[in-house]
């Protein structure tokens, strides 16, 4: 399993204060230096945080995989293509919200996304689309024409140890293997993973990559970039 460090919120930090620091391309490049295999942001339509000119410094300087978190937009799609990260990821966004709720309704959204897709992967861009542990909308993305999906562990991450969580870790399980049979090449999976919730995490095999952000960064803000990724690795390669 590998892990994606989200770097948004080394962004957010630096808009508390709209001065040129904390730099987030330089916390990305760290996180690679650390073992991350992936860096991930979202350019949000208000750039409460990420901005185009992080994106495109990023595009140039981050050397394993680059992945755009964006909802599926006119304006999105032209930032994307322009900009060409190895992978967009379809979020559903909500202006007020604080963070990504939820996963994208795929199978509400069929037509409009059908036809947005392959905008981005005739330029060569891998798209993932952030779902819902549920497996109509895993049957419903994996009819899109999607190389991969990133299924949602915000339900499980919001619960405590007990019944109803161990539930929520079996719909994501069930999903993640359910997305196998249906075809797709890779499942990812993310939102709310922490260094004590995402041991159950990594004992789901069918599951290839982590995308973490804001414990990492929360982490990183006591003890440096470095260390707060270097653990985060350590634990996910111990344990898959
Ligand atoms: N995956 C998606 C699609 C997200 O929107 C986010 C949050 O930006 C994450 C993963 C990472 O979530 P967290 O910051 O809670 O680790």
């Amino acid at each position: 399993m590998r892990l994606a460090v989200n770097i948004d919120h080394f962004a957010t930090l630096r808009e508390a204060r709209r001065v040129g620091e904390p730099e987030p391309v330089l916390a990305a490049l760290l996180a690679e230096q650390a073992g991350a295999e992936g860096v991930v942001c979202h350019l949000r339509r208000d750039r409460r945080h990420i901005k185009e000119r992080d994106l495109r410094l990023l595009r140039q300087t981050v050397r394993t995989k680059l992945n755009l978190e964006m909802a599926a937009t006119a304006d999105m799609l032209k930032v994307a293509l322009e900009v060409k990260p190895d992978v967009v990821s379809l979020v559903p966004e909500r202006p007020a919200e604080l963070t990504t709720e939820g996963g994208l309704n795929v199978a509400a959204g069929r037509k409009a996304l059908a036809a947005f897709i392959p905008k981005l992967r005739k330029a060569g861009i891998r798209v993932s689309i952030f779902i819902d542990a549920d497996k109509s909308q895993i049957l419903a993305a994996s009819e899109l024409d999607v190389p991969l999906v990133e299924i949602n562990t915000g339900a499980y991450a919001d619960l405590k140890p007990g019944r109803r969580r161990d539930k929520a870790l079996e719909d994501v399980r069930q999903a993640a293997e359910f997305g196998l049979e249906c075809g797709l090449e890779e499942i990812h999976a993310g939102h709310g993973l922490d260094y004590v919730n995402v041991l159950p995490i990594l004992d789901i095999a069918e599951i290839s990559e982590l995308s973490i952000g804001f414990s990492i960064i929360a982490r990183a803000a006591m003890v440096g970039v470095g260390p707060a990724v270097g653990e985060m690795v350590r634990l996910i390669r111990r344990r898959t």
